[in-house]
């Protein structure tokens, strides 16, 4: 704490990200990160981007970005919005659409950087409890508010909330923005972009940090009526004019021009956590139903901490959180078969001392 700091710095809580290691030959499950690497075609058009043109700032509207991903999506580049990593857009909508005089509305257990995000932004918040078997019951948001944002699925339980009810929702809130973060969707949801056709008070956000393997690159964009997707804008631009630089938007635009392997990637994905859930209810897990690279897991008698600890000294990191209602669960990123076999052997060997 220093002298020099603004009333809003010394109150804020910030965010901790999942650790990233500098330790090698880690089995890394931590962050939900997608264990294979990004496509071939978009390390191409990173390299062929690379050159004489990073003299010149990027595009400050990512024009060819937002034509793709609108063409992706069967939407208008109007209805688009891009940022460094979806974090960023999170964080313009909270100050251009969610902070109102009413508090907004999230679960209490959720994506932890929205309260930071109100904290930093000074927007008002209560949480709305999940049902006892932890999943989302929209009814439960009936109430008035300056908005509603969860992630779909959830994080980092990983339930998913059934398109018809996320209309339900919309068709309650006609006055407020409601915000789906579908950071994880591609692995077993229903986007809800199509939605926004219909519905001028929805903003989808979505990420190329997990279905499509570039954490790294930081892109994350959103889908909502031109009226919201302007909000974000004017935030944006009075923020930071040049948010994607030139290699993030080649790559993004590669990302999704490589449907082939998207595909490929997040079958495999699906595929592991099919069999990592057995494998983890063989060793007496309770293993909440998944649709998204992770899956969020107890066990009747063992304390998560000291599994994760246990697992660290083992060579593999999972997520432990120490809130209320989850303190006894782990959160394990689905990785290749490989990973997630390395980690199921050191549960094993540890259930067993
Ligand atoms: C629910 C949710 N939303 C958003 C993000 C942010 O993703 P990024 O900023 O990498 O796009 C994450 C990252 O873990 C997440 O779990």
């Amino acid at each position: 704490m220093s002298r020099y700091w603004s009333d809003v710095v010394k109150g804020l809580t910030p965010y901790v990200p999942g650790e990233q290691p500098k330790l090698a030959n880690l089995v890394k499950l931590n962050t939900n990160e997608n264990p294979y690497g990004p496509s071939p075609r978009v390390l191409e058009a990173i390299r062929a981007a690379t050159g004489e043109s990073l003299k010149l700032y990027p595009d400050p509207n990512s024009e060819q970005l937002k034509r793709c991903i609108a063409s992706y999506h069967g939407i208008e580049a109007h209805n688009v919005f891009v940022g460094n990593g979806s974090d960023e857009v999170l964080a313009h909508a909270f100050l251009g659409l969610l902070k109102h005089a009413r508090p907004i509305l999230f679960p209490d257990i959720s994506y932890s950087f929205y309260p930071v995000y109100c904290g930093l932004y000074q927007v008002g918040y209560e949480t709305v409890p999940l049902a006892p078997d932890f999943s989302i019951r929209v009814d439960d948001y009936a109430r008035p508010n300056g908005g509603i944002i969860f992630p779909n699925p959830n994080a980092p339980t990983g339930c998913l909330v059934p398109l018809p009810d996320i209309e339900r929702l919309l068709r309650a809130n006609p006055d407020s923005v409601v915000v789906i973060d579908e950071a994880y969707v591609d692995f077993g949801g229903e986007s809800a972009i199509p939605l926004i056709a219909r519905y001028p008070n929805l903003l989808v956000v979505q990420t190329l940090s997990k279905s499509r393997s570039l954490a790294g690159l930081r892109v994350g964009f959103a889908a909502g009526h031109a009226e919201l997707i302007e909000a974000l804008e004017r935030v944006k631009n009075s923020f930071n004019s040049y948010p994607l630089d030139r290699l993030a938007i080649a790559g993004a635009v590669a990302a999704f021009e490589d449907r082939d392997y998207f595909e490929q990637t997040r079958g495999a994905v699906v595929a592991s956590r099919g069999r990592l859930v057995a494998d983890l209810a063989a060793l007496g897990f309770d293993v909440l139903p998944s649709a998204a690279n992770f899956v969020f897991a107890r066990h009747p008698r063992r304390d998560a901490q000291e599994t994760a600890l246990a697992l660290r000294q083992r060579g593999v990191i999972v997520r432990h959180f120490r809130l209320p209602r989850i303190e006894q669960f782990l959160r394990i990123t689905v990785g290749t078969d490989a990973q997630c076999a390395a980690l199921v052997a050191a549960l094993k060997e540890i259930l067993t001392a």
